[in-house]
Protein backbone atom coordinates (compact mmCIF):
# COMPACT_ATOMS: atom_id res chain seq x y z
CA UNK A 1 0.00 0.00 0.00
CA UNK A 2 1.48 3.24 -1.14
CA UNK A 3 1.33 6.42 1.68
CA UNK A 4 -0.91 8.84 1.70
CA UNK A 5 -3.05 12.03 3.24
CA UNK A 6 -7.31 11.21 3.21
CA UNK A 7 -8.94 15.05 3.43
CA UNK A 8 -12.54 14.48 3.29
CA UNK A 9 -13.84 17.65 5.31
CA UNK A 10 -17.61 17.75 3.77
CA UNK A 11 -20.45 17.72 6.77
CA UNK A 12 -23.03 15.11 4.98
CA UNK A 13 -26.62 15.80 6.01
CA UNK A 14 -28.34 12.24 5.10
CA UNK A 15 -31.88 11.87 5.02
CA UNK A 16 -35.60 12.56 4.54
CA UNK A 17 -36.47 16.39 4.18
CA UNK A 18 -32.84 17.47 5.36
CA UNK A 19 -33.00 19.97 2.30
CA UNK A 20 -35.55 22.11 4.89
CA UNK A 21 -31.94 22.41 7.02
CA UNK A 22 -29.93 24.22 4.51
CA UNK A 23 -29.76 27.86 5.79
CA UNK A 24 -28.80 26.57 9.37
CA UNK A 25 -25.61 24.71 7.44
CA UNK A 26 -24.91 27.86 4.85
CA UNK A 27 -24.91 30.02 8.27
CA UNK A 28 -22.86 27.20 9.96
CA UNK A 29 -20.63 27.72 7.44
CA UNK A 30 -20.40 31.74 7.01
CA UNK A 31 -22.62 32.24 4.51
CA UNK A 32 -24.99 35.67 4.55
CA UNK A 33 -25.04 36.52 1.57
CA UNK A 34 -25.52 33.26 -0.85
CA UNK A 35 -25.82 32.47 -4.60
CA UNK A 36 -27.62 30.02 -5.43
CA UNK A 37 -26.96 27.88 -8.15
CA UNK A 38 -29.67 25.10 -10.41
CA UNK A 39 -29.91 23.84 -13.25
CA UNK A 40 -32.81 23.78 -16.25
CA UNK A 41 -35.74 23.26 -13.97
CA UNK A 42 -36.43 19.90 -12.15
CA UNK A 43 -35.31 22.05 -8.73
CA UNK A 44 -38.19 24.50 -9.62
CA UNK A 45 -40.19 21.83 -11.08
CA UNK A 46 -40.01 19.91 -7.96
CA UNK A 47 -40.33 22.87 -5.57
CA UNK A 48 -36.88 21.76 -3.91
CA UNK A 49 -35.84 25.45 -4.59
CA UNK A 50 -38.38 26.96 -3.17
CA UNK A 51 -38.08 25.04 0.05
CA UNK A 52 -34.29 26.11 0.06
CA UNK A 53 -35.16 29.45 -0.26
CA UNK A 54 -37.57 29.12 2.73
CA UNK A 55 -34.84 27.73 4.83
CA UNK A 56 -32.40 30.53 3.95
CA UNK A 57 -35.00 33.06 5.09
CA UNK A 58 -35.75 31.68 8.12
CA UNK A 59 -31.67 32.06 9.24
CA UNK A 60 -31.67 35.57 7.98
CA UNK A 61 -29.59 34.96 4.89
CA UNK A 62 -30.02 36.67 1.48
CA UNK A 63 -29.87 34.92 -1.51
CA UNK A 64 -29.39 35.74 -4.89
CA UNK A 65 -30.04 33.16 -7.77
CA UNK A 66 -28.46 32.18 -10.83
CA UNK A 67 -30.09 29.03 -13.29
CA UNK A 68 -29.41 27.45 -15.92
CA UNK A 69 -26.88 25.45 -15.33
CA UNK A 70 -26.58 22.55 -18.52
CA UNK A 71 -25.34 19.09 -17.99
CA UNK A 72 -21.82 19.10 -19.54
CA UNK A 73 -21.96 22.70 -17.80
CA UNK A 74 -20.23 25.51 -19.49
CA UNK A 75 -18.04 28.27 -18.89
CA UNK A 76 -19.95 31.20 -20.08
CA UNK A 77 -22.35 30.59 -17.38
CA UNK A 78 -19.38 30.42 -14.84
CA UNK A 79 -18.32 33.78 -16.14
CA UNK A 80 -21.50 34.96 -15.42
CA UNK A 81 -21.55 33.53 -12.02
CA UNK A 82 -18.62 35.22 -11.63
CA UNK A 83 -19.53 38.74 -11.95
CA UNK A 84 -22.71 38.39 -10.59
CA UNK A 85 -20.78 37.44 -7.03
CA UNK A 86 -18.31 39.99 -7.68
CA UNK A 87 -21.11 42.99 -7.76
CA UNK A 88 -23.27 42.02 -4.93
CA UNK A 89 -20.44 40.87 -2.67
CA UNK A 90 -21.58 37.03 -2.62
CA UNK A 91 -19.87 35.06 0.06
CA UNK A 92 -20.93 31.63 -0.27
CA UNK A 93 -22.28 29.44 -3.14
CA UNK A 94 -25.03 27.48 -3.02
CA UNK A 95 -25.51 24.35 -5.40
CA UNK A 96 -28.62 22.75 -5.43
CA UNK A 97 -28.62 20.22 -8.24
CA UNK A 98 -26.29 17.12 -9.90
CA UNK A 99 -22.84 17.24 -10.68
CA UNK A 100 -23.12 19.67 -13.38
CA UNK A 101 -24.25 22.52 -10.95
CA UNK A 102 -21.67 21.59 -8.31
CA UNK A 103 -19.14 21.53 -10.63
CA UNK A 104 -20.50 24.98 -12.27
CA UNK A 105 -20.89 26.53 -8.28
CA UNK A 106 -16.87 25.29 -7.96
CA UNK A 107 -16.05 27.30 -10.89
CA UNK A 108 -17.62 30.27 -9.63
CA UNK A 109 -15.93 29.88 -6.23
CA UNK A 110 -12.79 29.64 -7.54
CA UNK A 111 -12.91 32.31 -9.73
CA UNK A 112 -14.47 35.13 -7.67
CA UNK A 113 -11.57 35.03 -5.49
CA UNK A 114 -8.74 35.11 -8.50
CA UNK A 115 -7.61 37.95 -11.01
CA UNK A 116 -6.88 36.21 -13.61
CA UNK A 117 -9.18 33.91 -16.03
CA UNK A 118 -10.98 30.98 -13.87
CA UNK A 119 -10.09 28.52 -17.09
CA UNK A 120 -6.38 28.66 -15.98
CA UNK A 121 -7.50 26.29 -13.25
CA UNK A 122 -9.14 23.84 -16.37
CA UNK A 123 -5.90 24.17 -18.04
CA UNK A 124 -2.90 22.89 -15.36
CA UNK A 125 -3.21 25.71 -12.52
CA UNK A 126 -4.46 24.73 -8.83
CA UNK A 127 -6.94 25.96 -6.84
CA UNK A 128 -5.72 27.43 -3.74
CA UNK A 129 -8.54 29.64 -2.65
CA UNK A 130 -12.07 29.29 -3.49
CA UNK A 131 -15.63 30.55 -1.96
CA UNK A 132 -17.22 28.71 0.36
CA UNK A 133 -19.27 26.20 -1.15
CA UNK A 134 -22.37 23.79 0.14
CA UNK A 135 -24.58 21.41 -1.85
CA UNK A 136 -28.31 19.76 -2.43
CA UNK A 137 -27.69 17.17 -4.40
CA UNK A 138 -30.62 15.88 -6.85
CA UNK A 139 -29.05 12.87 -8.77
CA UNK A 140 -26.36 9.95 -7.47
CA UNK A 141 -23.95 10.36 -10.22
CA UNK A 142 -21.05 12.19 -10.08
CA UNK A 143 -20.07 12.22 -6.42
CA UNK A 144 -18.97 16.19 -7.21
CA UNK A 145 -20.98 16.32 -3.52
CA UNK A 146 -18.39 14.75 -1.77
CA UNK A 147 -15.03 15.72 -3.95
CA UNK A 148 -12.71 18.52 -5.08
CA UNK A 149 -12.92 18.12 -8.97
CA UNK A 150 -15.09 20.39 -11.18
CA UNK A 151 -15.29 19.47 -14.89
CA UNK A 152 -16.30 22.28 -17.34
CA UNK A 153 -16.43 22.52 -20.74
CA UNK A 154 -15.27 25.75 -22.71
CA UNK A 155 -18.18 26.30 -24.81
CA UNK A 156 -15.86 27.65 -28.05
CA UNK A 157 -14.58 24.13 -29.27
CA UNK A 158 -16.70 22.57 -26.90
CA UNK A 159 -13.45 21.33 -24.78
CA UNK A 160 -14.31 19.41 -21.33
CA UNK A 161 -11.50 19.60 -18.99
CA UNK A 162 -11.34 19.09 -15.37
CA UNK A 163 -9.36 20.18 -12.11
CA UNK A 164 -9.11 19.38 -8.86
CA UNK A 165 -8.17 20.62 -5.15
CA UNK A 166 -9.03 20.70 -1.80
CA UNK A 167 -10.46 23.93 -1.78
CA UNK A 168 -12.88 22.94 -3.79
CA UNK A 169 -14.60 20.66 -1.75
CA UNK A 170 -18.02 21.39 -0.64
CA UNK A 171 -18.72 22.80 3.53
CA UNK A 172 -21.60 20.59 3.62
CA UNK A 173 -23.76 18.41 1.39
CA UNK A 174 -27.19 17.72 1.70
CA UNK A 175 -28.13 14.20 0.53
CA UNK A 176 -32.10 13.43 0.55
CA UNK A 177 -32.84 10.08 -1.40
CA UNK A 178 -36.06 10.95 -2.02
CA UNK A 179 -34.80 14.02 -4.32
CA UNK A 180 -33.62 11.78 -7.16
CA UNK A 181 -37.29 10.23 -6.56
CA UNK A 182 -38.19 13.03 -10.20
CA UNK A 183 -35.39 11.27 -12.08
CA UNK A 184 -35.96 9.66 -15.71
CA UNK A 185 -34.69 5.86 -15.77
CA UNK A 186 -32.30 7.29 -18.00
CA UNK A 187 -30.90 9.31 -15.54
CA UNK A 188 -30.71 7.14 -13.02
CA UNK A 189 -29.12 4.31 -15.07
CA UNK A 190 -26.22 7.19 -16.72
CA UNK A 191 -25.46 7.95 -12.50
CA UNK A 192 -25.44 4.63 -11.52
CA UNK A 193 -22.36 3.93 -14.64
CA UNK A 194 -21.01 7.05 -13.07
CA UNK A 195 -20.62 5.55 -9.94
CA UNK A 196 -19.25 2.38 -10.81
CA UNK A 197 -16.84 3.78 -13.22
CA UNK A 198 -15.63 5.50 -10.53
CA UNK A 199 -14.70 2.55 -8.57
CA UNK A 200 -13.24 0.91 -11.32
CA UNK A 201 -11.04 3.67 -12.34
CA UNK A 202 -9.79 3.06 -8.55
CA UNK A 203 -10.27 -0.42 -8.49
CA UNK A 204 -7.47 -1.49 -11.36
CA UNK A 205 -4.37 -0.51 -10.14
CA UNK A 206 -0.53 -2.14 -10.50
CA UNK A 207 -0.05 -1.54 -6.11
CA UNK A 208 -0.15 -4.56 -4.81
CA UNK A 209 -1.87 -5.47 -1.23
CA UNK A 210 -4.21 -2.94 -1.04
CA UNK A 211 -6.47 -5.52 0.38
CA UNK A 212 -8.96 -3.06 2.05
CA UNK A 213 -9.65 -0.90 -0.42
CA UNK A 214 -10.36 -3.83 -2.68
CA UNK A 215 -12.85 -4.83 -0.53
CA UNK A 216 -14.40 -1.36 -0.42
CA UNK A 217 -14.70 -1.03 -3.90
CA UNK A 218 -16.18 -4.75 -4.45
CA UNK A 219 -18.63 -3.74 -1.75
CA UNK A 220 -19.88 -0.40 -3.62
CA UNK A 221 -19.67 -2.51 -7.01
CA UNK A 222 -21.83 -5.08 -5.30
CA UNK A 223 -24.13 -2.40 -3.88
CA UNK A 224 -25.08 -1.06 -7.67
CA UNK A 225 -25.45 -4.10 -8.98
CA UNK A 226 -28.32 -5.31 -6.58
CA UNK A 227 -29.82 -1.66 -6.27
CA UNK A 228 -29.84 -0.32 -9.47
CA UNK A 229 -32.46 -2.38 -10.88
CA UNK A 230 -34.52 -2.14 -8.27
CA UNK A 231 -35.09 1.82 -8.51
CA UNK A 232 -35.55 1.28 -12.30
CA UNK A 233 -37.92 -1.14 -11.12
CA UNK A 234 -39.36 1.01 -8.59
CA UNK A 235 -38.23 4.68 -8.65
CA UNK A 236 -39.81 5.68 -5.20
CA UNK A 237 -37.84 2.40 -3.36
CA UNK A 238 -36.25 5.03 -0.42
CA UNK A 239 -33.99 2.12 0.85
CA UNK A 240 -32.42 0.95 -2.89
CA UNK A 241 -32.22 5.32 -3.32
CA UNK A 242 -30.46 5.95 -0.18
CA UNK A 243 -27.96 3.16 -0.96
CA UNK A 244 -27.08 4.30 -4.21
CA UNK A 245 -27.00 7.70 -2.64
CA UNK A 246 -24.51 6.51 -0.33
CA UNK A 247 -22.54 4.72 -2.62
CA UNK A 248 -22.32 7.49 -5.21
CA UNK A 249 -20.48 9.27 -2.31
CA UNK A 250 -18.42 6.78 -1.25
CA UNK A 251 -16.99 5.98 -4.35
CA UNK A 252 -15.63 9.56 -5.24
CA UNK A 253 -14.49 11.23 -2.38
CA UNK A 254 -11.39 8.95 -2.71
CA UNK A 255 -11.89 6.98 0.24
CA UNK A 256 -11.66 3.60 -2.31
CA UNK A 257 -8.88 4.70 -3.72
CA UNK A 258 -6.60 5.87 -1.56
CA UNK A 259 -3.08 3.69 -0.83
CA UNK A 260 -3.10 2.86 -4.73
CA UNK A 261 -1.92 4.36 -7.73
CA UNK A 262 -4.99 5.15 -9.61
CA UNK A 263 -5.96 5.44 -13.51
CA UNK A 264 -8.79 7.46 -15.08
CA UNK A 265 -8.38 6.70 -18.73
CA UNK A 266 -11.83 5.58 -19.15
CA UNK A 267 -12.79 9.07 -17.90
CA UNK A 268 -10.47 10.84 -20.17
CA UNK A 269 -11.43 8.97 -23.07
CA UNK A 270 -15.26 9.47 -22.09
CA UNK A 271 -15.07 13.62 -21.91
CA UNK A 272 -13.83 13.79 -25.01
CA UNK A 273 -17.26 11.89 -26.51
CA UNK A 274 -19.87 13.85 -24.05
CA UNK A 275 -17.33 17.06 -25.30
CA UNK A 276 -18.20 16.59 -28.58
CA UNK A 277 -21.57 15.25 -28.72
CA UNK A 278 -23.38 16.55 -25.35
CA UNK A 279 -24.22 13.10 -24.25
CA UNK A 280 -24.48 11.84 -20.64
CA UNK A 281 -21.17 11.37 -18.85
CA UNK A 282 -22.76 8.20 -17.57
CA UNK A 283 -23.67 7.41 -20.89
CA UNK A 284 -20.40 7.94 -22.90
CA UNK A 285 -18.88 5.76 -20.02
CA UNK A 286 -21.31 2.81 -20.10
CA UNK A 287 -19.66 2.69 -23.83
CA UNK A 288 -15.94 3.37 -23.28
CA UNK A 289 -15.38 1.53 -20.02
CA UNK A 290 -16.05 -2.07 -21.17
CA UNK A 291 -14.02 -1.29 -24.71
CA UNK A 292 -11.15 -0.02 -22.09
CA UNK A 293 -11.80 -3.41 -19.72
CA UNK A 294 -11.27 -5.58 -22.93
CA UNK A 295 -8.13 -3.71 -24.13
CA UNK A 296 -6.00 -3.50 -21.05
CA UNK A 297 -7.24 -6.99 -20.02
CA UNK A 298 -4.35 -8.53 -20.64
CA UNK A 299 -2.22 -6.38 -18.89
CA UNK A 300 -3.22 -8.25 -15.44
CA UNK A 301 -5.58 -10.97 -16.38
CA UNK A 302 -5.66 -12.00 -12.83
CA UNK A 303 -6.60 -8.42 -11.66
CA UNK A 304 -9.80 -8.61 -14.06
CA UNK A 305 -10.37 -11.86 -12.43
CA UNK A 306 -10.60 -10.98 -9.33
CA UNK A 307 -13.36 -8.97 -10.44
CA UNK A 308 -14.95 -11.45 -12.35
CA UNK A 309 -14.98 -13.88 -9.73
CA UNK A 310 -15.74 -11.56 -6.59
CA UNK A 311 -18.02 -8.86 -8.24
CA UNK A 312 -19.96 -10.83 -10.96
CA UNK A 313 -19.63 -14.29 -9.30
CA UNK A 314 -17.93 -15.98 -12.57
CA UNK A 315 -16.51 -19.14 -11.28
CA UNK A 316 -12.60 -18.98 -12.04
CA UNK A 317 -11.45 -21.20 -14.75
CA UNK A 318 -7.75 -21.71 -13.77
CA UNK A 319 -7.23 -23.41 -16.71
CA UNK A 320 -8.23 -20.47 -18.88
CA UNK A 321 -7.58 -17.13 -16.67
CA UNK A 322 -8.48 -15.22 -19.72
CA UNK A 323 -11.62 -16.81 -20.25
CA UNK A 324 -12.91 -16.11 -16.96
CA UNK A 325 -11.82 -12.52 -16.93
CA UNK A 326 -13.69 -11.40 -20.32
CA UNK A 327 -16.87 -13.20 -18.78
CA UNK A 328 -16.64 -10.30 -16.06
CA UNK A 329 -16.15 -7.74 -18.58
CA UNK A 330 -19.16 -9.55 -20.72
CA UNK A 331 -21.24 -9.91 -17.46
CA UNK A 332 -20.96 -5.97 -16.79
CA UNK A 333 -21.97 -4.73 -20.14
CA UNK A 334 -24.70 -6.88 -20.21
CA UNK A 335 -25.41 -5.23 -16.81
CA UNK A 336 -25.02 -1.70 -18.33
CA UNK A 337 -27.44 -3.02 -21.23
CA UNK A 338 -30.27 -4.35 -18.62
CA UNK A 339 -30.54 -0.65 -17.43
CA UNK A 340 -30.95 0.95 -20.41
CA UNK A 341 -27.53 2.42 -21.19
CA UNK A 342 -26.16 2.39 -24.97
CA UNK A 343 -22.93 0.03 -25.02
CA UNK A 344 -21.91 0.68 -28.61
CA UNK A 345 -20.75 4.03 -30.63
CA UNK A 346 -24.75 3.68 -32.10
CA UNK A 347 -26.78 3.45 -29.22
CA UNK A 348 -24.86 6.61 -28.11
CA UNK A 349 -24.93 8.38 -30.92
CA UNK A 350 -21.23 8.49 -31.68
CA UNK A 351 -19.44 8.05 -35.21
CA UNK A 352 -16.78 6.04 -36.02
CA UNK A 353 -15.64 8.92 -38.59
CA UNK A 354 -15.27 11.00 -35.63
CA UNK A 355 -12.24 8.78 -33.67
CA UNK A 356 -8.96 11.36 -35.46
CA UNK A 357 -10.97 14.47 -33.78
CA UNK A 358 -11.77 12.66 -30.50
CA UNK A 359 -8.02 11.08 -30.26
CA UNK A 360 -6.49 14.56 -31.35
CA UNK A 361 -8.75 16.27 -28.55
CA UNK A 362 -7.65 13.84 -26.04
CA UNK A 363 -4.10 14.52 -26.79
CA UNK A 364 -2.68 11.13 -24.53
CA UNK A 365 0.40 11.43 -26.16
CA UNK A 366 1.12 14.97 -24.21
CA UNK A 367 1.41 12.85 -21.02
CA UNK A 368 -2.64 13.07 -19.77
CA UNK A 369 -2.79 9.62 -19.49
CA UNK A 370 -3.48 7.07 -16.78
CA UNK A 371 -1.83 4.83 -14.32
CA UNK A 372 -2.95 1.49 -14.85
CA UNK A 373 -1.79 0.88 -18.40
CA UNK A 374 -0.28 4.32 -20.42
CA UNK A 375 -1.93 4.56 -23.40
CA UNK A 376 -0.71 5.96 -26.73
CA UNK A 377 -3.01 8.02 -29.09
CA UNK A 378 -3.15 4.94 -31.02
CA UNK A 379 -4.30 2.78 -28.24
CA UNK A 380 -7.15 5.43 -27.41
CA UNK A 381 -7.74 4.90 -31.25
CA UNK A 382 -7.99 1.67 -30.50
CA UNK A 383 -10.22 1.79 -27.51
CA UNK A 384 -12.86 4.15 -29.63
CA UNK A 385 -12.81 1.54 -32.22
CA UNK A 386 -14.03 -1.72 -29.81
CA UNK A 387 -16.77 0.39 -28.67
CA UNK A 388 -17.80 1.48 -32.14
CA UNK A 389 -19.04 -2.44 -32.24
O1 LIG B 1 -30.91 20.69 -15.18
P1 LIG B 1 -32.02 19.97 -14.50
O2 LIG B 1 -33.35 20.45 -14.89
O3 LIG B 1 -31.83 19.93 -13.01
O4 LIG B 1 -31.97 18.45 -15.03
C1 LIG B 1 -30.91 17.55 -14.73
C2 LIG B 1 -30.09 17.20 -15.97
O5 LIG B 1 -30.86 17.29 -17.14
C3 LIG B 1 -31.52 16.22 -14.37
N1 LIG B 1 -31.82 16.09 -12.96
C4 LIG B 1 -30.97 16.23 -11.91
N2 LIG B 1 -31.61 15.95 -10.77
C5 LIG B 1 -32.90 15.64 -11.09
C6 LIG B 1 -33.03 15.74 -12.50
N3 LIG B 1 -34.19 15.50 -13.13
C7 LIG B 1 -35.25 15.14 -12.37
N4 LIG B 1 -35.18 15.00 -11.02
C8 LIG B 1 -34.03 15.23 -10.35
N5 LIG B 1 -33.98 15.05 -9.03
O6 LIG B 1 -30.52 15.26 -14.69
C9 LIG B 1 -29.76 15.72 -15.79
C10 LIG B 1 -28.29 15.46 -15.53
O7 LIG B 1 -27.80 16.27 -14.48
P2 LIG B 1 -26.23 16.44 -14.28
O8 LIG B 1 -26.02 17.37 -13.15
O9 LIG B 1 -25.60 16.79 -15.58
O10 LIG B 1 -25.80 14.95 -13.89
P3 LIG B 1 -24.52 14.38 -13.20
O11 LIG B 1 -24.65 14.48 -11.73
O12 LIG B 1 -24.31 13.06 -13.80
O13 LIG B 1 -23.32 15.36 -13.61
C11 LIG B 1 -22.62 15.18 -14.80
C12 LIG B 1 -21.45 16.13 -14.88
O14 LIG B 1 -20.51 15.88 -13.82
C13 LIG B 1 -19.21 15.67 -14.39
C14 LIG B 1 -19.53 15.06 -15.71
O15 LIG B 1 -18.44 15.09 -16.59
C15 LIG B 1 -20.69 15.91 -16.18
O16 LIG B 1 -20.23 17.13 -16.70
N6 LIG B 1 -18.38 14.91 -13.45
C16 LIG B 1 -17.98 15.53 -12.34
C17 LIG B 1 -17.18 14.93 -11.40
C18 LIG B 1 -16.74 15.64 -10.17
N7 LIG B 1 -16.94 16.93 -10.09
O17 LIG B 1 -16.17 15.06 -9.25
C19 LIG B 1 -16.69 13.56 -11.59
C20 LIG B 1 -17.40 12.81 -12.65
O18 LIG B 1 -16.55 11.82 -13.12
C21 LIG B 1 -17.89 13.60 -13.80
O19 LIG B 1 -16.88 13.78 -14.78
ZN1 LIG C 1 -17.50 10.23 -13.69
Amino acid sequence: MNDFNFYSPTEFVFGRGRECETGRYVKKYGGSRVLIHFGGGSAVKSGLLDKVKKSLEEEGVAYFELGGVKPNPRDTLVYEGIELCRREGIDFILAVGGGSVIDSAKGIAAGVVYEGDFWDFYCGKKVVKALPVGVVVTISAAGSEGSGDSVITKEEGMLKRATGSDALRPRFSVLDPELTMTLPAYQTACGATDIMAHVFERYFTNTKEVEITDRLCEAVLMTMLRETPRVIADPKNYDARANIMWAGMVAHNNIVGVGREQDWNSHGLEHELSGLYDCAHGAGLAVIMPAWMEFVCKHDVMRFCQMATRVFGVDMDFTDPEKTAREGIRRFRTFLHSIGMPINFAELGAKEEDIPVLVEKLGVDDGRTGGFVHLSSEDAAEIYRIAVK
